[in-house]
């Protein structure tokens, strides 16, 4: 198997509703990770970019959160629209897409 030169996780995590932190699968996280898939069938990318569905990565409130390393770049509320400028330019072009980035302050 080759090794990927990037790997995307996407947050499908799943909480019951109500819950305080709420979660990215109540916000479509699952067809976020779908439509990654569904990309990278296509055209046929599976054996330079890894794509997996993870549990929560942190800022809950920011989700459908995607991290992509090696960069290790955190994309916030991305929707199922954002998924091919997000494989078309960084996944591919190395230009991280400034306007789906988890804002700066968030860390701090
Ligand atoms: S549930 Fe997705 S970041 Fe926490």
């Amino acid at each position: 198997m080759p090794r990927p030169q990037k790997h995307v996780f996407v947050c499908t995590q799943m909480r019951p509703p109500g819950h305080p932190r709420g979660c990215c699968a109540a916000h479509n996280g699952g067809a976020v990770f779908d439509e990654f898939l569904w990309h990278l069938q296509q055209r046929n990318l599976f054996n330079e970019i890894q794509v997996t569905a993870t549990g929560c990565l942190g800022p809950c409130n920011q989700g459908p959160t995607v991290l992509v390393y090696p960069e290790g770049v955190m994309y916030a509320r991305v929707n199922k629209e954002d998924v091919a400028k997000i494989i078309d330019e960084h996944l591919l072009k190395n230009q991280p897409v400034t306007a789906l980035k988890m804002p700066s302050d968030f860390w701090e």
